[in-house]
């Protein structure tokens, strides 16, 4: 059990959704908070609203784009500045463009997309993973979904920058471990918040997530400190949804032919018409 009180901890993303909630969640359980994302005014309100909790929590907001190398190191560099450590890194800033692949911008959509939800990720923990390394200790959270253990249709993009998130955290856990640096991925399935308004959906089909298997940003936000308190290597959730990974994975086929027939040709029949 780690108590994360006191402990110091990095939320990117914590401007809206999933990472100010998990901020919030840190900030009750007393925690010492490095938020960071591109919108300053909503990191502040996110930061005025931790240190109003009345705990031991502190927050200091860190404007970064996390496609970019020079904002990332600023942002690890501010967090060793403020607090001398970095316990808790939580790579959870990402977005996505839902649409079939070829109506995808190449550079906005693709390029754009990955820069954040896979490099992002990968750059952040590169500079993190030394401090961790020098204090013998430390827990990188990565945000994957379940779009990274069963690809769908027009989450191609999106499916592929997750599926990388899980390959890298399932590396990075056996090349760190020596250190005592833990390394998790959580796989949510539906959560409202910005994202959807991001993502550019356009459905002829009812197809979406059934009401009570959607979670709340915040179930998400105490489910991430729920790992730092019993760590573990991966946190798929709702439970259910541990279900469609296994069956996808036992019999894939089967659940192609599904997919396609309740999904893509509903949604592409006029297209194919054409
Ligand atoms: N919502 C879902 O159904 C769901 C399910 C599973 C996983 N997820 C994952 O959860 C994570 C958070 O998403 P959310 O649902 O909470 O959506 P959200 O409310 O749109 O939050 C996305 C966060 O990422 C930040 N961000 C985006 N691009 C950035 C960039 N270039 N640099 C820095 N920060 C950036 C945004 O901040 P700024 O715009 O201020 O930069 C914002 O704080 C994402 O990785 C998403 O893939 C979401």
């Amino acid at each position: 059990m780690t108590d994360p009180r006191n402990q110091v901890v990095v939320v990117t993303g914590a401007s809206s959704g999933i990472g100010a909630a998990t901020a919030l969640a840190f900030g009750r359980a007393g925690a010492k908070l490095v938020l960071a994302a591109r919108r300053r005014d909503r990191l502040e309100a996110v930061a005025r609203e931790i240190e109003a909790l009345g705990t031991s929590a502190e927050a200091l907001p860190v404007t970064a784009d996390l496609s970019k190398l020079a904002d990332i190191q600023a942002l690890v560099a501010a967090a060793q500045a403020r607090f001398g450590r970095v316990d808790v890194l939580f790579n959870n800033a990402g977005f996505g463009r839902l649409n079939w692949l070829e109506q995808l911008d190449p550079v906005q959509d693709i390029a754009a997309q990955l820069a954040v939800n896979v490099l992002g990720v990968i750059q952040t923990t590169r500079q993190v993973l030394p401090l961790m390394m020098a204090q013998r200790g430390g827990h990188i959270i990565n945000m994957a979904s379940v779009a990274g253990l069963v690809g769908t249709p027009t989450y191609s993009v999106y499916a592929a920058g997750k599926f990388a998130v899980r390959g890298f955290s399932e590396a990075l856990r056996r090349e760190a471990a020596p250190w005592g640096i833990r390394v998790s991925a959580i796989y949510p399935g539906g959560v409202p918040t910005e994202f959807a308004g991001h993502a550019g959906i356009k459905r002829k089909t009812r197809t979406t997530t059934p009401a009570w298997m959607r979670l709340t940003a915040e179930q998400v936000g105490e489910a991430v400190v729920g790992l730092v308190r019993r760590p573990r290597a991966e946190l798929v959730i709702p439970w259910p949804f541990r279900f469609s990974a296994w069956v996808n994975q036992l019999w894939p086929g089967l659940v192609d032919w599904v997919t396609v027939r309740r999904f893509t040709l509903p949604e592409r029949r006029e297209e194919l018409k054409q």
